[in-house]
Parts: C-alpha cells; structure tokens; sequence
C-alpha cells in the first residue's frame, strides 16, 4: 500500500517524541494503519537547530509550513498558539488532509471554525492531546458515551498547579516556594501565568463542556479563578476538616444551561480527585446511565502526550484508508446547542 503522507508542524518536546516514534516503531505502526505512515516534512521555526532527540533527516526540516500540508494527508499540528496554526490546520483541511492537534488554546478559541470546516471537507480533526495529555478522554466522552447523558465533569486538567497545590499541602510550604520547581517539571505552559491564573485549564474546560454537552462554550464563556491567592494557611485550614485544596475545572449541566468554571475548590480527601498526586490529572465524570467515572493518568510530558497524539493519528490514517471519517461535529447535527447558562 502506498504510505500517507504526515506533515509535522513544530518539533518541541511532544513533536520530537512522536517523531521518534514514527520513526522507531515504522513497522508496527504500518501493520496497525495498514500502510506505512512516512513524515514528508517537519516545519519548525529555526531550521538550523539540530534535533537529534527526533530521529528525522534534517532534510525534512522545513520553514515552508504551507508547501507542507497542501502536499499532506494527514497534519499533525504541535506548534500552539493561535496564529499560524490557525490557519495552517484550515489550510490542510482545505487541502483535504486530516489534522491532529493538542493545541487547546486554539480550539478553546476557534474550535467551532475548525469543526465546521473539517465536516464539510470531511475529514477528521482530532484533539485527544489537547486536554489531560495522554489520558484516553475525549474519544470515550464523544464515542462511548455517545448512548448516556453527561451530567457533570470535574476535572484536574492542570498538572503544573496540581503539583503545586499537592506540595503545599504535604509540606506546608508557600505557594511561591514551589513554584520555580513545579516549572522545573517541564510542564509548565511557555507563559507560566497560564498555569497558575486558570487559564490553560479554562481552555480545556471549555473543550471538556463543548464536548460533554454538545454545545459550544469558548473560553471566554468559563468563569475563571487560578491558584495565586491560595495561601499556606488555608490549605492547612481545609487539612485540618480533611479537605484538600484543588484546582477544578467544573461543567455541568443545569436547568438553565451548561456552565463551565476553574477555580480553587475544596475536595474532601476520600474524593477520588482528592488524593490525585503531583503533576498527575484526573477527570471525574457523572453520567446519567454509567454513573460515576474517574479518568486518571499523565496530562503532560513529551511521551504521555505524543501518546494521545499517535493514537489520534493512528484513528486518522485508518479512515483514510477506509473512507470514513470519525463522528465530527456533523454525526450530532440535528442536535440543537445547548445554551450556556449566566454565571
Ligand atoms: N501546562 C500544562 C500542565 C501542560 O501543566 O498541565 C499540559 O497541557
């Protein structure tokens, strides 16, 4: 069978490991799509940089983003930011590649421009990696669910804050005596304000709530409070009344509408989010018919993330080669949008 074509866009710690992996685990992962997927191209910024940590030719390098995914099949987007990825994925889709993103800024934003686009090209866009890196969630929240009714979600989808939060708690240290080292982790966002103030979590709140409800709530849409004004003396406070301080990102679904909020929270510590552990994330879901569901594993890092991201493409490149594509936005059309509800 001929090879699909992946383009790279960005080459950073999660971009470098799946590149290894394409590349080390060619064999087996050809035998799982069903033909051979080949890296035609990595765009990255600076092109000198060597990034042996990849295994890819440095003649792949490229700062042509563009050339890349017109000649693509599949598009796996790991630059973040809004702009260019922005428009390099709706160029892809454009194109008629299938795109794979973890970037939760972006759909946070866009995501419905995204959504829309790829439903009507008929490709996939999928986004397992955007939110609690490599834990299986979104595909089971769309998919397997897909027959039950989400009542709420409670997340801890912030793995640098979680650290934080958990190291204050054990040792009774203050906020900022454990902040430079939860940023040593190596997962702190490039603008660690975006950890600490709520923001990456509103991001993926905003995902988790679009997604549960079947709705469209943009980033804008969460309430949003970050841990900076959580101090020494009230994490030993709850202590004392055996809670624990956590940074949640909570949707549910109200009579009003569907609402969606980051904030401090206080858990009692016989919660399962309650004894989650250091940079580690858990999402805890109510659903109509299963009843309680926790979702536990790594939210980031180079590996678990490049993970979610593989799996994506795996997903992808099958219906490529099948002609089907995965249940968009489209397979819920007749649906109406759930309002969100005034907070
Ligand atoms: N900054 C994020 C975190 C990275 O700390 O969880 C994963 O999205």
């Amino acid at each position: 069978t001929e090879p699909l074509k992946v383009a790279l866009l960005g080459c950073g710690v999660v971009g470098s490991a799946v590149a290894r992996r394409l590349h080390d685990d060619a064999r087996d992962l050809a035998a799982r799509v069903g033909a051979p997927l080949q890296i035609t191209g990595v765009a990255v910024r600076d092109i000198t940089r060597p990034r042996p940590e990849s295994g890819v030719d440095a003649s792949l390098f490229t700062t042509d983003a563009e050339s890349l995914v017109e000649r693509a099949d599949l598009v796996v987007e790991l630059m973040g930011g809004i702009e260019p990825a922005r428009s390099l994925l709706l160029r892809a889709i454009e194109h008629g590649a299938s795109v794979v993103t973890a970037n939760k800024a972006l759909l946070g934003e866009d995501g419905p421009q995204l959504f829309e686009a790829a439903d009507a090209r008929g490709v996939d866009l999928s986004y397992e990696a955007a939110v609690a890196g490599a834990i299986p969630l979104l595909r089971p929240l769309r998919e397997s669910l897909a027959g039950d009714s989400v009542r709420r979600v409670m997340g801890i989808v912030n793995g640098t804050t979680n650290f934080i939060l958990d190291k204050m708690d054990r040792t009774g240290a203050a906020l900022d005596d454990v902040l430079a080292e939860a940023q040593q982790l190596g997962y702190a966002e490039a603008d660690p304000t975006a950890d600490v103030e709520g923001y990456d979590a509103r991001a993926k709140a905003a995902i988790l709530a679009s997604l549960a409800f079947h709705t469209r709530v943009a980033t804008p849409d969460v309430y949003c409070e970050g841990i900076m004004g959580v101090t020494a003396e009230d994490i030993r406070a709850a202590r004392k009344i055996g809670l624990v301080v956590k940074l949640l990102a909570i949707c549910e679904r109200t009579d009003e509408g569907v609402s969606a909020r980051v904030h401090p929270t206080l858990v009692p510590r016989s919660h399962p989010l309650g004894s989650v552990r250091e940079a580690f994330n858990a999402v805890f879901v109510e659903t109509e018919l299963a009843g309680q569901l926790m979702f536990y594993g790594k939210g980031a890092g180079a590996e678990p993330t490049a993970s979610a991201v593989l799996g994506d493409l795996v997903q992808a490149a099958r219906h490529r080669l099948d002609g089907g594509h995965g249940p968009g936005e489209s397979a819920y059309a007749d649906l109406p949008l759930l309002p969100i509800a005034q907070s």
